[in-house]
C-alpha cells in the first residue's frame, strides 16, 4: 500500500515539483490548494509529468472545516506545508492578511494532525530567519534575527509554534526546512514559477527581462561589501530542493528521527553575486540580459549562504545540479511560458 501525503499549497513552485517527486518515489499525493496564487492546470500538468494524477481539492487552509472533511476523506500519513503567502513586500503593506494566512493556516494543521493520527509534518521555512549572519556560511545552529518583515516573522513564529506544541504533548513530528534562494523549473518545461505581476525575485525577472517582457534588470546596488559589490545569495535548483522533502518524509515514516523538531538548511554552499548570476545565464543560454546598476533595496541582506552539511549527512541528500543546468532550466520554461501564449 502506498503512502499517502497531504501537500498544503501543492500547485505553487515549490509545491508542485515536490509532489512530483513524492510521486516519483512512490507516494500518493493529495493537494490542497486554494488557488490564490496558482492554476488547476498545474494538476494535469503534474500528471503529463509522473502519468499519475494526484488527488486535488479546492481548499483554504483557513477553513478549518473544508480541511477537516479532507483529512477524514483521505488517510494521510503525512503533511507538507507549503501553503502560505510569501510577498516580503506585500507582507509590510497588508501583515494582517500574512499573519492570519501563513499562522491559522499552521495551528489547523496542528490541531488536526493527533485527531486523524497524522504522524509527521514538513515545514516550509526560510533562511530568512538568520537575517544577515554573523558567520558563513550559515548552519542551523545560528542565532534567528529580529525578522525584517511581517512575512518574515511568519516563518519564525511558525517555527516557534511547531516547537512549542510538540513540546506540550503533542504526538507529531516535524522537520523544519529552511530554503535558500530556489530557483529554475522542471525539465519537461511544464512546471515552474509564475509569479502575479511584475516579478520580486531576480530569476523571474531576469528570465522576463531576456525573452523582451522587461526592458532592463535593475542589479540593487553594486557597492556592497563584497568582491564585485553586487548582493551574494545561494541559489537552490528546485527540483534539488523537491527532492529533499522526499528525504525528509521517509525520515519522518521510517522513524528515524532522532529528536522530535529537526531542523536542515537546504542550499548548495555556494554563494552568487548579482552579477555572476547574470554571466552565468548569458553564458549557460547564449541570451543576453539587458541590464543597469540601481540603487540599494531597502532590507537586503548583503550576503548569505548555507552550510548543508547537516542536510547531506543526515537527510542523504545534496543539491548536485549546476547553476548552468538550472538556469538553462528557468530559461525553457520562460521560453514554454511563450509557445504556451501565457506570457
Ligand atoms: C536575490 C538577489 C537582490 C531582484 C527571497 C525572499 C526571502 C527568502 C529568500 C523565502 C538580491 C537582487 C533582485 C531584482 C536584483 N525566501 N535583485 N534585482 O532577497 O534573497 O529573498 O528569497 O522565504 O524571503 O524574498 O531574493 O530573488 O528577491 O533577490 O538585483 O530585480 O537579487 O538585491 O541580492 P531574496 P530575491
Amino acid at each position: 500500500m502506498k503512502k499517502r501525503i497531504l501537500v498544503t499549497g501543492g500547485t505553487g513552485f515549490i509545491g508542485s515539483h515536490t509532489v512530483v517527486e513524492l510521486q516519483e518515489s512512490g507516494y500518493d499525493v493529495v493537494i490542497i490548494d486554494n488557488l490564490s496564487n496558482s492554476n488547476a492546470d498545474t494538476v494535469d500538468n503534474i500528471e503529463k509529468i509522473t502519468g499519475i494524477r494526484p488527488d486535488f481539492e479546492q481548499v483554504d487552509c483557513l477553513d478549518f472545516a473544508a480541511v477537516e472533511k479532507v483529512f477524514a476523506k483521505y488517510k494521510i500519513e503525512g503533511i507538507i506545508h507549503f501553503a502560505a503567502s510569501k510577498a516580503v513586500g506585500e507582507s509590510v503593506q497588508k501583515p494582517l492578511k500574512y499573519y492570519r494566512n501563513n499562522i491559522v493556516s499552521l495551528i489547523n494543521l496542528l490541531e488536526l494532525m493527533p485527531k486523524y493520527n497524522v504522524k509527521g509534518l514538513i515545514f516550509s521555512s526560510s533562511c530568512t530567519v538568520y537575517g544577515q549572519p554573523d558567520k558563513l556560511p550559515v548552519t542551523e545552529e545560528a542565532p534567528i534575527k529580529k525578522a525584517e518583515s511581517p512575512y518574515g516573522n511568519t516563518k519564525q513564529i511558525n517555527e516557534e509554534i511547531i516547537h512549542d506544541t510538540i513540546a506540550s504533548g503533542s504526538p507529531i513530528k516535524a522537520i523544519l526546512l529552511r530554503y535558500f534562494n530556489p530557483i529554475g523549473a522542471h525539465p519537461t518545461g511544464l512546471i515552474g514559477e509564475l509569479p502575479n505581476g511584475v516579478p520580486q525575485n531576480i530569476l523571474p525577472y531576469l528570465t522576463q527581462t531576456a525573452i523582451g517582457i522587461r526592458k532592463e534588470l535593475s542589479v540593487f546596488g553594486d557597492d556592497y561589501p563584497t568582491p564585485d559589490g553586487s548582493c551574494i545569495r545561494d541559489y537552490i535548483y528546485v527540483v534539488d530542493l523537491a527532492k529533499a522533502h522526499v528525504c525528509a518524509m521517509n525520515r519522518i515514516l521510517d522513524n528515524k528521527q532522532l529528536e522530535p523538531v529537526e531542523v536542515f538548511n537546504l542550499g548548495t554552499g555556494q554563494g552568487l553575486s548579482v552579477l555572476e548570476l547574470i554571466n552565468k545565464f548569458e553564458t549557460a543560454t547564449g541570451v543576453k540580459v539587458p541590464h543597469k546598476i540601481a540603487g540599494r533595496r531597502a532590507g537586503d541582506i548583503v550576503q548569505v549562504w548555507a552550510d548543508p552539511t547537516k542536510a547531506n549527512k543526515v537527510l542523504g541528500w545534496k543539491a548536485d545540479t549546476t547553476i548552468e543546468d538550472t538556469l538553462r532550466s528557468a530559461w525553457n520554461w520562460q521560453v514554454k511560458l511563450r509557445e504556451r501564449g501565457i506570457q
